[in-house]
């Protein structure tokens, strides 16, 4: 009994950082694990990565979308050259690789050998080998979806901090109960041996005597929590505000799906300073009543969104009149970039003539806007490094191409070329 009260201490304490261990490094370096193929760990380096240029279903983005891709290549090992450097692979010689570059008219790929490890490509590839079900597409069946139906993509995220924290904690009560335990059976023990009852000295001084006596014990676990804090630390911070995904209630719940998407109404008339200037905006509602005047909506749920147009706007329906009293809408912003920085949609959509699919996604598809890219420097950045500028028989620009293709005969003319990357052209 002895024995084991003595040894109780150690042990306990080696299961402890046996835990820790596998706790940390299942945790934190789970999708780094050598080949596993880590599906989730893939999903994350994709949406940071890929998709910008890719979508997961049919549709082209920049690149082709990537249903299916995976019984398309020659193989995962072609895939994995291909991401690495699909340079490098196409001045190969490699067949495959010059069809698919020249059925996407010489739009060129990001080259990630140096971005993503070996291992990181593999865990992409397995993603797209298991892709998650496609997105329902709303829109056809009328009235069935609601506002209600919103994809709350975020909620099942893990939060890895939040579970180590709270194996901490019931870590700390088996320590507590445990030390309980340990102490009355060994007043117990004493008591038989007629010895004197253990003094209490209290769980705080035992501490310091614990750590006294384990200097270096203690200074492990210290330097663990201080690189526990440090690599969460440094992810959350990575993290502030940058919210992709989100998408705020509006008041009313205007669905892009059933105007752009089924009555296939154009972007640019709703959102018409995109091609004119710097800021898109959002229509009035008297863009809304050119047809809202007439389309009043085919059930109930309908009815009661678009009857909220002709509150905001004073339309009386049955006098077929602006006689009401107004109630203008207030929508709620998604995308906001902070004041120093500079972005210009004319810019963009009428000189790069890039689609707002780009940055924004497949919006024919959601309901209320969200917010589809990062809106991070980076993003703005890593798309200047990687999109070839139209030369559009430019002289000046013709010129400065010639100049450069003698000098690397595969090289393309990035927005980065052209003073993309400059601080000047994004901050005031
Ligand atoms: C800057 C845009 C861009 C980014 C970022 C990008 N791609 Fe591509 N990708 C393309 C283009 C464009 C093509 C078509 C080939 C070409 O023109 O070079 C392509 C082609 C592909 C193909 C071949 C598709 C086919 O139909 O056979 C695969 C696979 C692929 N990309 C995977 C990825 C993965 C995985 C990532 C992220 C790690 C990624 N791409 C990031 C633009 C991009
Ligand atoms: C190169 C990327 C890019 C392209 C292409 C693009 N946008 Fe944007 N869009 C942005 C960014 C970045 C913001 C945030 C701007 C801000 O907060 O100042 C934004 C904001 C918006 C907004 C809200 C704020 C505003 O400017 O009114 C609307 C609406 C919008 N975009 C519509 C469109 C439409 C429609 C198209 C296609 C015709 C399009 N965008 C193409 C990047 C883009
Ligand atoms: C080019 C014509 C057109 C314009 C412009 C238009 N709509 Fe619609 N809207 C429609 C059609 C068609 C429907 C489908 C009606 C039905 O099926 O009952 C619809 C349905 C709706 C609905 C009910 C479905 C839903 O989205 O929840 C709302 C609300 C609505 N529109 C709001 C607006 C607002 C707000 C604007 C202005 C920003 C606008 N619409 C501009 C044609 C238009
Ligand atoms: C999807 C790709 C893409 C994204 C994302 C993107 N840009 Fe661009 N940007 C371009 C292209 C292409 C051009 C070049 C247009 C042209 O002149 O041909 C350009 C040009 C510009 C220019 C003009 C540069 C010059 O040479 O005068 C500015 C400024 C700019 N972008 C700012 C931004 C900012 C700020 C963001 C992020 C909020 C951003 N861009 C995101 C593709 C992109
Ligand atoms: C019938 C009019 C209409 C059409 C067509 C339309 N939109 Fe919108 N759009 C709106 C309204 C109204 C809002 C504000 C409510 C919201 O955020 O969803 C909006 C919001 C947006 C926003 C977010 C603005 C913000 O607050 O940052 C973007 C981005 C956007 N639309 C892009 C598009 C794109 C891309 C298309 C084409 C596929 C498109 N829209 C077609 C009316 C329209
Ligand atoms: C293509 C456009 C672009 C260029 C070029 C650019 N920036 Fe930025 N920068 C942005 C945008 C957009 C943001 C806002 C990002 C955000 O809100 O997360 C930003 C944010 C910043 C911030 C604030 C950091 C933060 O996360 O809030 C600093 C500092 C900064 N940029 C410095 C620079 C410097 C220095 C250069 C030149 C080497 C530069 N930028 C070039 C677009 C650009």
């Amino acid at each position: 009994m002895n024995k084991l009260i003595t040894k109780l201490p150690k042990s306990l304490a080696a299961f402890l950082a046996f835990v820790f261990t596998l706790v940390f490094t299942t945790i934190t370096y789970a999708g780094d694990a050598p080949s596993a193929g880590n599906i989730a760990e893939g999903q994350k380096i994709f949406k940071a990565n890929c998709a910008a240029c890719h979508s997961l279903g049919a549709n082209k983005v920049v690149g082709p979308g990537l249903q299916g891709v995976i019984d398309r290549v020659p193989s995962q090992d072609w895939m994995l050259s291909w991401i690495k450097n699909n340079n490098a692979l196409r001045k190969s010689g490699d067949a495959y690789a010059n069809k698919v570059f020249t059925d996407n008219n010489g739009a060129a790929m990001t080259v990630f050998d140096g971005q993503l490890t070996d291992d990181q490509i593999k865990n992409v590839i397995a993603f797209l080998a298991h892709p998650p079900a496609p997105e329902t597409a709303g829109g056809g069946d009328q009235g069935a979806k609601t506002g209600s139906a919103q994809t709350a993509e975020n909620s099942n995220d893990e939060h890895p901090g939040m579970i180590l924290l709270l194996i901490i904690g019931v870590l700390f009560i088996i320590i507590v109960v445990l030390r309980t335990v340990r102490r009355s059976l060994l007043s117990l023990s004493n008591e038989k041996k007629g010895l004197p009852p253990l003094e209490d000295i209290g769980l705080w001084k035992e501490t310091v005597k614990w750590i006294k006596t384990h200097k270096v014990h203690f200074a492990v676990i210290n330097i663990f929590v201080v690189v526990v804090f440090v690599v969460y630390g440094w992810e959350y911070l990575w993290g502030i505000n940058v919210t992709p995904g989100y998408q705020p209630s509006q008041p009313i719940n205007f669905r892009h799906d059933i105007h752009a998407g089924k009555n296939g109404i154009a972007c640019i008339y709703c959102h018409s300073g995109a091609e004119k200037g710097k800021v898109a905006g959002i229509p009035t509602l008297n863009v809304c009543m050119n047809c809202h005047r007439g389309i009043q909506g085919s059930n109930p749920e309908f009815q009661k969104e678009i009857a909220k147009i002709y509150d905001a706007v004073g339309w009386d329906p049955n006098k077929a009149d602006y006689t009401n009293p107004k109630h203008p809408i207030k929508w709620n912003r998604v995308h906001a970039l902070p004041d120093f920085a500079y972005f210009n949609h004319s810019q963009h959509v009428s000189v790069g003539k890039l689609d707002c699919k780009n940055c924004h996604g497949d919006v024919a598809t959601f309901t209320t806007d969200k917010q589809f890219a990062t809106l991070t420097m980076g993003w703005c950045l890593d798309c200047h490094r990687a999109t070839p500028v139209h030369m559009d028989g430019n002289g000046y620009y013709t010129k400065l191409h010639d100049v450069l293709m003698k000098q690397d005969s595969t090289r393309k003319i990035t927005e980065a070329d052209m003073g993309g990357l400059e601080c000047g052209k994004c901050h005031y």
